[in-house]
């Protein structure tokens, strides 16, 4: 399976994808990665492992229609069969999610439904919940809802700040990525209605892992 990453930053997610595509026998590879933002640390990571690179600034496109259409356009042109949204900061149409509908994932640092959008941290401890963690799931039209694929639970410990949950959760996050990517690409985990069905072997995929 021919994979398309997008990032618009540090891309330690991505990182973690680099590494579990590695592996013997892993059934996916990473044709391209895509940056919005020129000089994301993303893109050297990926040219570290000699993946193609391309930046598409969407700075540079006059409305979210047309800087879509080069993405779209771009990932086509690759090859690319499931878009990873690894840190990927930038809303997409309706359009472009419909046109990958089920071929695209995203991660998000929260326990979804809960904490959608932006300072996930700040507000989990604002609401005083004793647990959160991460989410991949596929994507859907309204932000960071979809199909769950898999999610993993991190306690939030006395003395937290949201840098220090942060960096507890990314932890889970480089942990529930790769074993997310790796259900699909084995035909393992699959989209019926709006829920996902795995095949299921045993393994962890809830919980801390
Ligand atoms: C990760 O924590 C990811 O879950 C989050 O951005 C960070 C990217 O870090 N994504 C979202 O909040 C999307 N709604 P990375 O660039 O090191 O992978």
């Amino acid at each position: 399976m021919r994979i398309g990453i997008l990032i618009s930053g540090r891309g330690s997610n991505l990182k973690a994808l680099i590494d579990t595509c590695a592996e013997p026998g892993f059934r996916g590879r990473i044709a391209l990665v895509i940056s919005n933002r020129p000089g994301a640390p993303g893109l050297a990571i990926a040219e570290a492992a000699g993946i193609p690179t391309l930046v598409i600034d969407h700075k540079e496109y006059a409305s979210r229609t047309t800087f879509d259409a080069e993405l779209d356009q771009a990932l086509r042109k690759a090859g690319v069969e499931l878009i990873c949204n690894a840190g990927f900061m930038r809303i997409l149409t309706d359009e472009f999610v419909e046109k990958w509908r089920d071929r695209q994932i995203n991660i998000h640092p929260s326990i979804l439904p809960a904490f959608k959008g932006m300072h996930v941290h700040q507000r989990a401890l604002d609401a005083g919940v004793k647990i959160t963690g991460c989410t991949v799931h596929f994507v859907r039209a309204e932000m960071d809802e979809g199909p769950i694929v898999a999610q993993a639970a991190v306690p939030v410990l006395p003395g937290d700040t949201a840098e220090t949950l942060a960096a507890r959760v990314l932890e889970a996050e480089h942990k529930l990525y790769p074993l997310a990517l790796r259900l699909i690409v084995d035909g393992r985990a699959r989209v019926a209605g709006e829920q996902v069905v795995i095949d299921y072997d045993g393994e962890t995929l809830a919980g801390p892992l």
